[in-house]
């Protein structure tokens, strides 16, 4: 069983252990109940460093008045049996009151990508709890590496921004999507599906992946992504946002020349509601 630090205290002992004998330190950020994206992660992570901190914490303060924070599944000891097996180093598993003390009252509020109209437009507050909570982690385990999933693209730019913004020094490494056979992002909030949406979900990353061939092939984005949303509320989707987006600013990408393009959705599914991303290879020039 890996070590499990429940205060800021115990964690920053451990590490200030393993940095006197000059070892290398990565962290994973997760909110738990870990599947193979998840742990794919805390993978790249033990190749590069000598220790490595997976968080586990679900974070309130991303959370809106409305969203599923009470709902979100928790499953401990299933994480702590793959964390055993993944031979990590150590758990942080701190409670609410240890991050949010009473009179906690400092906030981080993202801009740049964390306003770019996509999660930010449904979730006003989620990136700015995401922020205070990645800031704080960074802060107390001064990791060399932090590891971010693909799955959550806008996340992603959120603390790459944050970190060269505050001069954090850590470098921000981002690990591919990880899927199902039939193309389903892995996502905690997969288990609220019911068999039939659960059926219908993989079109999410179909209609991306055919838009992003379309683009490609020379179509243009507008057509592209207008047809892919089509076939996402066609399986039963009532998509939040269907958009491409200049892969490193997010702003807003008309053409292939522009820059590099990814697609982003978001989309509700009875009661669940899901995001997937994917990137649009660059055709290659024949004639160079
Ligand atoms: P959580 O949703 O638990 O995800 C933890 C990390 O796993 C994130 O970096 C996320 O992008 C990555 N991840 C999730 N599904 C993935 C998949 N299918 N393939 C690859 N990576 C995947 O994201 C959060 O927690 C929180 O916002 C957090 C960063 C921990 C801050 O509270």
């Amino acid at each position: 069983m890996p070590k499990i630090a429940r205060t800021v205290k115990a964690l920053r002992a451990e590490v200030a252990r393993w940095r006197r004998r000059r070892d290398t330190v990565a962290l994973v950020p997760t909110m738990g109940a870990l599947h193979e994206g998840h742990l794919s992660l805390v993978r790249l992570a033990l190749r590069r460093a000598d220790r490595v901190v997976v968080s586990v914490f679900v974070n309130p303060a991303q959370f809106g008045p409305t969203e599923d924070f009470g709902r979100y599944p928790r499953t401990w000891k299933a994480d702590l049996k793959h964390l055993a097996a993944a031979k990590i180093d150590l758990v942080f598993a701190p409670s609410v009151e240890e991050v949010y003390p009473k009179g906690f009252a400092t906030r981080i509020v993202p801009e740049g990508p964390a306003i770019a109209g996509l999660e930010d437009k449904f979730r006003p507050h989620h990136f700015g709890g995401v922020a205070t909570v990645v800031a704080k982690l960074l802060i107390e385990a001064k990791p060399d590496w932090v590891y971010f999933g693909e799955k959550d693209f806008q996340q992603l730019l959120v603390v790459r921004r944050l970190a060269r913004d505050l001069d954090l020094p850590v470098k921000i490494v981002g690990g591919p999507t990880v899927r199902e056979k039939d193309g389903l992002a892995l996502s905690s909030r997969n288990v609220y599906l019911s068999p039939a949406e659960r059926a219908a979900a993989p079109t999410l990353h179909r209609a991306l992946q055919d838009s992003a061939k379309a683009i490609a092939a020379g179509f243009p984005i507008k057509d592209a992504v207008a047809t892919g949303r089509g076939a996402i509320e066609k399986a039963g989707f009532a998509p939040d946002y269907v958009e491409a987006r200049h892969a490193e600013t997010l702003a807003p990408i008309a053409s292939v020349q522009e820059g590099p393009v990814r697609l982003l959705v978001a989309a509700r599914i009875g009661t669940t509601r899901l995001i997937d991303n994917i990137g649009v290879k660059a055709k290659r020039r024949r004639d160079s």
